[in-house]
């Protein structure tokens, strides 16, 4: 038996032995004495080169063709050498090269995790096959570097590796909704053969994260005269998970009785509008807190801080507190005819008042402490000349436009006992 060896993939002509030699023949002997290949089927594989008297290869050999993944790749010929009647056993072996890439089955894979999964969980990824054998053939996978995920391989009894993607740290799809990374398959081959699939791993959402509303406290003025609906302010709340886990609904968390009538938020919107006529003399500031809320019940506060400002809708209200009816006719100048007290429910400007009377009578207004007025005489009066009066007092605030009183006090000037002391002064 005559053993030879010769690589795969050799050019057609590659020298496998030295047949002659081997036959104990002289090269050209090979021709004269009728030596030839008889082996059926694969005697296309060699030829003999009669001058050189050596075996040689008959074209391109594929060893992966020829032997798939069995090892050793013999191939076995019989020469005859027809001059003696002799056949010789010729066994030659084709040595493997690293020919062949690690190629995926699949091409990009995408992987889906949820973002509630805990490390330490193992996702399956492609395998690669590599034609070669031995240390030519798929020795190990590489992970591209990544925050979250590490490579795990199993190798199986029948020498498979298996790889697989294990969950390091937890993902957040808030954060980084995707992750690329790429699988690299490579052999031991002297050069190194490698491929890659690509790894696209979709992040699904959980509902983790709370509605945020844009400000912590909201803030508003709103003149206390505004028709109900009219629109105080929106608020906003956002929720960065996605589609349904990310949709809100607001309400008001703590809000009393009365307020709740007064106020309405739409649930949907985030619009708070005023639903009844407000009273900026009943009360000027209102707080309520609110709240967002997203269908796992995760929720989020804020407040509303709702100032009413004062509108010149209240009139001064005049009270008469004392009136001294009648007026004696030789009462001195500076007699109090009445004290008056006035009131507007309206604040600042709106609510300052003044008080006079006209000046064609001999009254005049003097004001007192607080909001109180004197109604004064400031000469004589003379009952021959008028026994009654009629007294406009004005009470007008200070608004912009200004709104005012009038109150009349009806005033009788007495006849005295001292008709006489009067005429003697005439
Ligand atoms: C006083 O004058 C006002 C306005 O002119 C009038 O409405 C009112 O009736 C008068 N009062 C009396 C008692 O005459």
């Amino acid at each position: 038996q005559i053993r030879y060896s010769v690589p795969e993939e050799t050019d057609k002509g590659t020298v496998v032995g030295n047949i002659s030699k081997d036959l104990g023949l002289e090269p050209r002997e090979l021709a004269e004495r009728g030596v030839r290949i008889v082996s059926r089927g694969r005697s296309q594989l060699f030829s003999l080169n009669p001058r050189g008297g050596s075996l040689v290869t008959a074209g391109r050999i594929d060893r992966e063709e020829l032997c798939a993944q069995s090892t050793p790749c013999l191939v076995n010929i019989n020469i005859l050498v027809e001059e003696k009647g002799k056949l010789f056993g010729v066994e030659i072996e084709i040595t493997d090269i690293n020919d062949n890439n690690p190629k995926f089955h699949v091409g990009d894979l995408e992987v889906k995790i949820n973002e509630i999964a805990a490390p330490g969980a193992r996702y399956p990824l492609p395998e690669a096959v590599d034609p070669d054998v031995g240390i030519n053939s798929l020795q190990s996978y590489q992970l591209s570097p990544n925050r979250h995920f590490s490579l795990h391989l199993q190798t199986g009894d029948d020498g498979t590796i298996n790889p697989e993607l294990v969950l390091e740290r937890t993902l957040d799809r808030e954060e980084e909704p995707t992750h690329h990374l790429v699988l690299t398959a490579s052999d031991g081959g002297e050069p190194r053969r490698s491929s890659t699939a690509l790894i696209q791993i979709t992040v699904l959402d959980t509902n983790d994260n709370a509605p945020v509303f844009d400000q912590p406290v909201y803030r508003v003025k709103v003149l206390e005269n505004v028709a109900p609906g009219t629109l105080l302010l929106t608020v906003r709340a956002s929720d960065p998970d996605e589609g349904v886990n990310g949709k809100v609904t607001y309400k008001f968390r703590k809000i009393n009785e009365k307020q709740s009538l007064l106020f309405h938020l739409h649930e949907n919107t985030g619009e708070m509008t005023v639903a009844k006529n407000l009273d900026y003399e009943e009360c000027s500031l209102y707080e309520m807190e609110i709240q967002a809320e997203d269908v796992g019940a995760l929720l989020g506060r804020s407040k509303v801080i709702i100032m009413v400002e004062d509108v010149n809708d209240n009139r001064p209200e005049v009270t008469i507190t004392s009136l001294f009816n009648p007026v004696l006719e030789n009462s001195l100048p500076g007699t109090v005819i009445a004290f008056l007290n006035v009131h507007d429910q309206d604040s600042g400007k709106n609510g300052q008042v003044v008080c006079y009377t006209h000046d064609n009578l001999p009254f005049k207004l003097e004001k007192s402490i607080d909001n109180y007025y004197r109604l004064v005489t400031w000469k004589y009066l003379d009952r021959e000349k008028v026994s009654t009066y009629n007294i406009t007092v004005i009470a007008s605030d200070l608004g912009a436009p200004p709104l005012s009183t009038e109150t009349y006090i009806a005033l009788t000037v007495a006849d005295t006992n001292d008709h006489h002391h009067h005429h003697h002064h005439h």
